[in-house]
Parts: C-alpha cells; structure tokens; sequence
C-alpha cells in the first residue's frame, strides 16, 4: 500500500492526490484522503479502483491544509469503500492510514473491543479504535494512546494518524514497512517513498523501526522507543520529478522497455572504466572473494534476474551460487556454507520478503549486497554494500529494464570479481565490447515492435494458455518471459525446461497452443528444437526466439548474437513487448494488472 501526508500547506488536497497517483504502483485497490482545514471542517473521501474514482468524487469544497492519503493492496478484507483508508474512530475524531498486516488484530479486538460493532472488515480499523479506546476510556492523550496501540501491536506497519482536535499534526510510526518524513519550505510531508512528494521537496528523513515521530507544519520530532529525541540528518534525493511522467507513450512499460538500450549504456559508463576495467569498492570485492558460496535471494522477476547471475557467476568467478525466492528462504533455510555472501535482487529495495531475510542474515554478521534501482531504500540502508541498478524510475508495474539492468550489473560484478580473483575466462570476457553490442541489439529489437504486434494479434489474443520453454539460461529467461505473460495478459503461461516438458506438463499441449522455444545457447539448440517439434505433434503452434548464428529459415524472431552469457538480455526483449502487446491488444491496462503491486511491503 502506499501511504502521503501533508502538513503546512493550503493545498494539501492536490499534493495528496497527486502522490497518491505516484505511488499507485503500490497498490489500486481503493484509495481515500482525509483532510482538515485546521478551521473545524474535515472531509474524508474513499473509493474502491483506481485514483481516476477518487479524483472524481473530490469537489472544490474538500480543502485543507493537513491531510492524510492512502491507496491500497487489500490484504485483510475484500475491495469496498469500507474497507478503504483512512480508517476512523466511532466518534470521529481519529483517521488512521496503515501499510502492513497486524497479526494479533483478532485477539486485540477480543481483549479490549468485544463489544465494539466494527464497520470493516481491515485490521487497521482495530488500531484506530484502540487509540480512541485508550483516549476516551483510559484518558490518555493521543500520542499516548498511539504509543500504546503500537506496543501492542504484532506485525508490520507504516501507521500514520491525524486528531480532529489536533488538527495540524501527524503522528507517525513504522514496524518493517517504509516510511520517510520530507522535510518542505513552511510545511512537512510523509511518505512511503520519496517519488512520492518531489514536488514538495527532495530532502527526507530515514525513519527507523520502532521510532515515533510528530510532524508539524514547523517542526519533525523523532523519538526512540525510550523516548529520547533523536536527531537526524536529511538526505537528498537527485530523481527529478519529470523522470517519472510517461511522456509521449501510452503506457509507462513501452517507455520502459525503449529505455533498456539507454540503462545499458549508463551501466557500462558507471561500472567500467574507458578500457573496460570494472570499477567496484575494492572492499566489496574483497568481502565477496573471502566467500565460499553466494546466496542470491530476490522476489519476482528479480528472483528470475538472480537464476541469470548464478549462470555468470558461477562461469566467470568460478564460485558455487545458489539462488532463493525470498520468502521461502526466510522461513526454511537451506545449510549455509562457512563464509556465505548474500546478494540481494530488488528493483524497488523495499520488498518485505527479501527484508525478512537481509534481518536475519545481519544478526547472523553475514556480508550482504543490495542491488537495486533505489537509493536510500530499506533493503540498501541494512545491507553491507549496495550497487544502484542506473535504470530511472520503473513505474509500471511489470518489470522489465530492472530485469535487463539487475543482469547487467551482476555481469559486471562477476568480470570484475572473476579479474579481481585471477580467473582467465572473466579475464578475457570483454563486457564493455558486449555490452555494447547488447545496447545496440535491444535497439534494433525495439525497433521492430510492429513483428511483435502481428504475432500478438494471431497467436495470443484469443489463447488461454501458452509455453515458454528453453534450456539452461534459456530455461531462466522463459520463467521470467512468462511471468511477463501472465501478469498484464491474464493468459496461463508456463516457463518450463524444455527437456522437462515431456515427463507431464506435454498433457496440457492441445490443437493452437502457442509454444514459444528460447534458443540462444549452442549446446542444447538442437535439443530445444525437438522438443518444439514434440509439442508441434500435439497440435502446438511453434515460435522461436532464436539468435542469428543458430537461426534457420523457419524461425519467427531472429535475435543479434551476443556471448551466450548475456543472451537474456536479449531474448527477454521479444518477450517484453510480446506481453505489452497483448495486454494492449486485448484492452487491459497495462501498466496496472488486476490484483498486483509494484512494490508489495507486506509478507
Ligand atoms: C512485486 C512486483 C514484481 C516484482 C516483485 C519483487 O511482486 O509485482 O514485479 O518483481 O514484487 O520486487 P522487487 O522490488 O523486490 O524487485
């Protein structure tokens, strides 16, 4: 979910609003505002879908100049207006926004609200009428209650909470869920990500589990658990606000895909020297060569980007990688080798699943690196090292140039680490040159959009379910290419190995099945191939992503050769826009898929 608030402004409504729509890629379920004219007169406005819903209900009347907004991920309670935040007290007189889940929410509800008739369904609803519990019956003041509600809660949260009676002020605190406070010109702002109030300023404070904060339009008080005022330093954020509007382009991802040549380029300016020496922290080179093992650990496609790194590292340092999607990992760890470096994949840095694991292997003292698109994020700020992945904002909610860029760094990483290392073959991989060569094939693929469009159109808008299959790193990029798929088109789409593909999964191949074969590595291209011509038996339709040197005359997407390595970065191309297309083509949107997040800060 994602969570704005303001203080100090006449126009908080707008700015409300306005961050709202930058951090819908959280969540677009529902959204709502309270604001407060700080002269007795409040309006609390919620609706279910999108921000589009809001702004509509919201008349020239609805003015103030403290606020608080929310747009949700519905996690406790179905999608209705009740259900949305801000969630209020039953006089009235407290408005509570909630990122997180409460666990014990049931059991708090029986201790001290067993009478109490509740309007929603959300856990959050239990925390807003706890403070008023503790103010009304108790007779203690609001931050008193509020630090009382927060003890008593299990789980994770960003809360932040206005009092009609203190209308200028915002209390605010966080539990594993991430939240900063901007610091404006005569006026103060909160949010759950920075890209959120740029308009309002680019500097903020990092909040830290446990601490308690009062934001008034003059000041930002920072409180330990003991009670101790901290002090704190802001840091600055450089994004500029206009790198996250869409421009000419219909959907963000279109824009997104076309910007993979460009993050290629930056990459290879920012990690490599003008002879292609690699450029890292000599001390992160050093912590990673100490390893035994590397423990790569992401979500998503960041998961699928981190299957890519294993290929590289594992060639070019010669080091056993193992990879883990974070959520399993967190509660089920495999045996950990003696010295185990952790490298953490995450576009947006705040996913609570890989932070989960980055806790634990912290209390362990174990070396970690982020990499990741957001300076300052949560999983980057706890990690030992982090590298930034260049790509700009990603907004839509599909990922694609943080896939391509993760790759790419990881690539990087391993050439330097491999040279730093004394291995001859990251010695002789030249990865300025291929990176090169990768930028100007993405050009050339994105170039070719219009392909892409017609196949969507004859294959794909009508399918019901489709497979990607490919082996070894082509395997990798099929499970990615297909959760590219499935996520904006709504069509069942399986990334399988395709050697795999026979011991079963052949049951669901019928007459016009789409089966799309990866091929980009010379070693298992033939095999690949009949594993085609198995399903084509079956009544599939075949289409090939193949690279030049091992296309034939029969083949759909022809592909640039680049060094198998880095060959994903390639043929997830063809699959990016295969996906877009068919959303488009099929009416969807895009950018914000049914039932999905960007950035899910929830377990
Ligand atoms: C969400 C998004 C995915 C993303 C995953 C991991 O589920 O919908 O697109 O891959 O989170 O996100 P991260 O920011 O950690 O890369």
């Amino acid at each position: 979910c994602g969570i704005v608030g303001i203080t100090g402004n006449e126009n908080a409504t707008s700015i409300l609003v306005n961050g709202l729509q930058k951090l819908e890629y959280r969540g677009y379920d529902s959204t709502g505002i309270y604001v407060n004219d700080q002269n007795g007169k409040d309006y609390l406005v919620k609706r279910t879908g999108s921000i589009s819903n809001l702004k509509a209900a919201i008349t020239d009347e609805v003015h103030g100049s403290t606020g608080i907004g929310h747009t949700r991920w519905a996690t406790h309670g179905g999608v209705t207006v009740e259900n949305a935040h801000p969630q209020f007290s039953q006089d009235n007189r407290f408005y509570l926004v909630h990122n997180g889940v409460i666990e014990n929410f049931e059991d708090l509800k029986t201790k001290y609200l067993s009478d109490f008739h509740f309007v929603s369904q959300t856990d959050t609803e239990v925390a807003v009428q706890l403070i008023d519990y503790f103010v009304v019956n108790k007779g203690m003041d609001t931050k008193a209650a509020f630090l009382k509600m927060i003890s008593l809660m299990q789980g994770s949260y960003g809360f932040m909470l206005m009092d009609r009676e203190q209308p200028d002020t915002l209390f605010v605190a966080k539990n594993k869920s991430p939240l900063l406070v901007g610091v404006g010109k005569d006026c103060n702002v909160v949010c759950s990500d920075s890209l959120a109030m740029l308009d309002v300023t680019h500097d903020f404070l990092e909040l830290k589990d446990g601490e308690v904060v009062t934001v008034k339009p003059d000041s930002v008080t920072i409180e330990d658990q003991d009670g101790n005022v901290v002090n704190r330093d802001t840091f600055h954020v450089d994004t500029d606000a206009s790198e996250t509007e869409k421009g000419v382009y219909p959907y963000y991802m279109l824009k997104e895909i076309d910007e993979q040549p460009n993050v290629m380029r930056k990459l290879s300016a920012k990690y490599l020297d003008e002879n292609g020496a690699p450029l890292f922290d000599k001390k992160l080179l050093e912590a990673m060569k100490q390893a035994d093992r590397l423990y790569i650990i992401g979500a998503g496609t960041s998961y699928h980007a981190g299957l890519v790194g294993k290929n590289l590292f594992e060639k070019l340092v010669n080091v056993p990688t193992e990879v883990h999607v974070a959520s399993e990992f967190a509660y089920n760890q495999p045996i950990i080798s003696d010295n185990p470096f952790f490298i953490f994949l995450s576009q947006s840095g705040e996913t609570a699943d890989s932070r989960e694991v980055l806790v634990n292997v912290n209390q362990k003292d174990f070396p970690s690196l982020t990499i990741t698109n957001v300076e300052n994020s949560t999983l980057s700020r706890e990690a030992t090292f982090t590298l930034l992945l260049e790509a700009g904002p990603e907004i839509s909610v599909a990922s694609t140039k943080a896939y391509t860029a993760q790759i790419a760094v990881e690539a990087i990483l391993a050439k330097g680490l491999g040279e730093f290392k004394e291995i001859e073959v990251a010695k002789n991989f030249d990865i300025k040159q291929q990176l090169g060569l990768v930028a100007t094939g993405m050009q050339s693929i994105v170039d070719e959009k219009a392909t892409i469009d017609d196949l969507s159109k004859k294959y794909f808008v009508d399918a019901e379910k489709s497979f990607y299959i490919g082996r070894g790193t082509d395997y990798f990029v099929s499970l990615e290419a297909s959760l590219k798929l499935k996520e904006i088109s709504y069509i069942q789409a399986e990334g399988f190995a395709s050697g795999e593909l026979k011991h079963g999964t052949i049951a669901l191949i019928e007459d016009g099945t789409p089966v799309i074969g990866i091929i980009t590595q010379a070693n298992t291209a033939s095999l690949t191939r009949s594993n085609l011509q198995e399903t084509m038996s079956r009544g599939a339709k075949k289409i090939t992503i193949v690279s030049d040197d091992l296309a034939r005359n029969d083949d759909d997407i022809i592909i640039p050769t680049v060094d198998e390595l880095l060959a994903p970065l390639l043929s997830v191309i063809p699959a990016q826009l295969l996906a877009y297309y068919t959303s488009l083509n099929k009416g969807l949107d895009v950018d914000k898929p049914r039932n999905l997040a960007k950035s899910v800060t929830v377990e």
